[in-house]
């Protein structure tokens, strides 16, 4: 900084007070910036502090610090929070983005249930706040805990911080032994607008918006900020209970209201689509004046039995849609398009634009999606945007959804400058110069170059160590591409991971003396390496970031082959014994299979898992917490006509008590549900022996 001495000027005594000085200036600038979310200094300015910091620590090592700042490196707040896990999940909701999704929501609905297209289904409409979603456990009346959603399994335990919130009762009379209260935590415009003033007025950094201070506020290590920070809350669902709230979600609403809630007075119950739209209208027209930030209307099947029956798909319940608001959008300048490679290869386009401020919050790049888009055109030849093309220099229309990535919508021609540029689309990788191609049927065109690509290598480290992955405390993306690039001391491949102290310990320069380490981060960064020596078969299969392969999918995986062993057995051994085991699992398709089998044939794949795989601890998978339902591990076919479920329903039963239904039936079927007129399945089955029951059977089995 202008005006401190060179580091290399210092006299002992000058170090030693420079050291104190520096110290208590980054602990101030840390505070305030994980703490307080508002921080005192610029990022640049931070980094040169302790860039100076670290240089006089290189030099007299002997006057370190215990508390050296160089230790303090990326602690984000979340790390000082409890972690509490969620007896019933806290899932999220499909969208819907005009009327025939809405329309395609009721149809499937009464699909599901078997009702006909006149039959009465009323659905509640409430607005959908833009806030971020609190559980708040009671028991005996008394508030217990909140926690955040988190990953919906586990959440951060913000109790202290939700008790300051007044919409938050503590204690509630009258209500079950057992209540987990879900809702929504925002900010009111007017208490935002006085935060970011009082923000502004003392040099604080200030929010992009209401949504982004609810959660800095709520996720604060002191609750005493938190207090100082205005929140709201709004009841709209519920968790664990150990009585019903009502027969309906309206019934259900009133009572949480009388227990003490605010309930969105917007909330109606719709008859029918026709209401739910005029609902949709009526909450929209009014979003200006609410006084908070909606994106959308929320709509919930009236009947909770109904609900019930509905149950849940793997993120999102059957019962409920969230209907958005059209996306927030402006107009600007395509000044250039780059190329990012992804984890799978894929070659993105994105677009570099002119700065614009697109719903408060300020865009500078936005994603083209793929070649054919800039063209002008889908995968399958189709025009978009009545086939206008894209190019560098044109003006064109950004638009942002929620909290997805910025998208470029549309062009305008008439303002397309003659010197607008055509964009070539590179037909090798930019990275690592690999041939790039795309596949019949795939609208992205992809890097070859799997392992050897530093682009794919990367990215797929960063999501090797990401939060539902391996989760490395202090081994963040920002960490992975230091090492990435360190020649000393280099991380390449996850196993590399596993070896870091082990060549540290040969190494002459110890991480502990890097600029940004010390002994105390790098101690924590190995044993935090350590605690994942250990790790469940589903992380495991997860963290490989292998194509097609989600987190719902790696779960599926490690629950039918319990062992990494097994997985490895099958998807090493003859590939069509591997397809047909691999797609009779109930979620994999067969592009998922080939995925996993062409992963494990390739050599540097292979030899990257198992050099891994040396390191670690599989864990097997835990049996599946359905095991005691008496259907649980059984196959099962059902045939004729089922009077009180659709076939929807009951597949959808048996799955989720733990059984596999099939289409046929064969010397593997344990059970076949014969519903009215079953024809050659029955007698099929009875030659084979196999166990036959009528639907009044099933339904006891299935405690219906
Ligand atoms: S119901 C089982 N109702 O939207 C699903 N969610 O995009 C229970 N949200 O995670 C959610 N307003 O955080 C529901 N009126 C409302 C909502 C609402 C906002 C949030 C919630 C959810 C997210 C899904």
């Amino acid at each position: 900084m202008e005006g401190d001495r060179p580091v290399e000027k210092l006299s002992e005594a000058e170090a030693q007070a420079e050291l104190d000085r520096l110290a208590g200036l980054l602990d101030k600038a840390n505070r305030a910036y994980y703490q307080a979310d508002a921080p005192v200094m610029a990022d640049a300015e931070f980094d040169a502090l302790k860039r100076r910091n670290a240089a006089i620590e290189a030099r007299f090592p002997a006057l370190k610090r215990a508390d050296s700042p160089t230790e303090q490196v990326g602690a984000p707040p979340a790390e000082g929070f409890g972690k509490i896990r969620h007896t019933v999940r806290m899932l999220s909701l499909a969208n819907a983005f005009d009327a025939d999704d809405l329309r395609e929501f009721d149809a499937r609905i009464r699909r599901y249930l078997g009702l006909k297209d006149d039959a009465p289904l009323a659905f509640t409409a409430e607005p959908k706040i833009d806030g971020l979603s609190l559980s708040l456990r009671y028991e005996a009346g008394r508030l217990i805990h909140a926690a955040t959603r988190g990953d919906g399994e586990t959440g951060e335990d913000v109790t202290a911080n939700a008790a300051t919130i007044d919409d938050i009762p503590q204690r509630l009379s009258g209500a079950p032994d057992l209540l987990e209260v879900r809702g929504e935590v925002y900010m009111r415009h007017a208490d935002f607008q006085a935060l970011n003033a009082r923000a502004a007025e003392t040099g604080k950094r200030t929010f992009a918006n209401p949504r982004n201070a609810a959660a800095g506020s709520l996720r604060q290590l002191d609750p005493e900020i938190t207090r100082a920070r205005p929140l709201s809350f709004f009841a709209y669902s519920w968790g664990a209970l150990s009585e019903a709230l009502g027969e309906t979600q309206m019934d259900a609403l009133e009572r949480l209201r009388r227990l003490g809630f605010s309930i969105n007075p917007l909330t109606r119950l719709c008859d029918g689509l026709d209401e739910m739209l005029a609902q949709y209208r009526e909450i929209e027209a009014r979003r200006a004046d609410l006084g908070y930030d909606i994106d959308g209307v929320v709509y919930k099947v009236n009947d909770l039995s109904l609900q019930g029956r509905l149950g849940f798909r793997s993120t999102t319940p059957r019962w409920a849609i969230a209907h958005k608001f059209a996306a927030e959008t402006a107009w600007t300048v395509i000044e250039g398009i780059d190329i990012q490679v992804g984890r799978t290869g894929a070659l993105s386009p994105v677009a570099r634009l002119r700065p614009i401020n697109v719903g408060g919050v300020l865009v500078s790049n936005a994603t083209l999606h793929n070649e054919d888009y800039i063209q002008g055109r889908d995968s399958k030849g189709a025009p978009i945007r009545e086939g206008r093309d894209i190019r560098i220099g044109d003006r064109v229309q950004v638009y942002r959804a929620g909290d997805v990535i910025p998208k470029v919508a549309d062009v305008d021609l008439s303002a397309r400058p003659t010197d607008a540029r055509l964009f070539a689309f590179p037909e090798s990788c930019p990275e690592c110069g690999s041939p790039a191609v795309r596949e019949p049927g795939d609208s992205v065109r992809r890097c070859t170059g799997g392992l050897i690509c530093p682009a794919q290598a990367m990215e797929r480290l960063k999501h090797f160590v990401s939060r539902n992955a391996f989760d490395i405390e202090g081994l963040g993306a920002k960490q992975v591409e230091a090492f990435y690039h360190d020649d000393q001391l280099p991380i390449r491949t996850p196993a590399d991971i596993f070896t870091l102290e082990a060549r540290d310990r040969q190494n002459v320069t110890k991480l502990r003396n890097r600029s940004g380490w010390g002994e105390t981060s790098a101690h924590n960064l190995f044993r935090a390496i350590d605690e994942r020596r250990r790790i469940p078969l589903h992380r495991m299969i997860f963290a490989l970031g292998i194509r097609h392969v989600g987190e719902t999918a790696a779960q599926l995986l490690a629950r039918h082959f319990g062992t990494w062993h097994a997985f490895e057995t099958c998807l090493t051994g003859p590939s069509e014994a591997a397809i047909s085991e691999l797609t009779a699992i109930n979620g994999v398709g067969p592009v998922m299979a080939q995925s996993l089998i062409d992963t494990f044939a390739n050599a540097a794949e292979r030899r990257a898992i198992d050099d891994l795989a040396t390191h670690l601890e599989i864990q097997d998978a835990e049996a599946p917490q359905v095991k005691d339902s008496e259907i649980a591990g059984l196959t099962l076919v059902f045939t004729g006509t089922l009077t009180r479920m659709t076939r929807a329903e009951a597949k959808a039963r048996a799955e989720a008590l733990g059984a596999k239904v099939a289409g046929s039936v064969s010397a593997k079927t344990d059970l076949l549900i014969a519903g009215e007129g079953a024809g050659s399945k029955a007698t099929k089955a009875e030659a084979l022996g196999v166990r036959v029951i009528d639907e009044d059977a099933w339904l006891d089995l299935i405690g219906a």
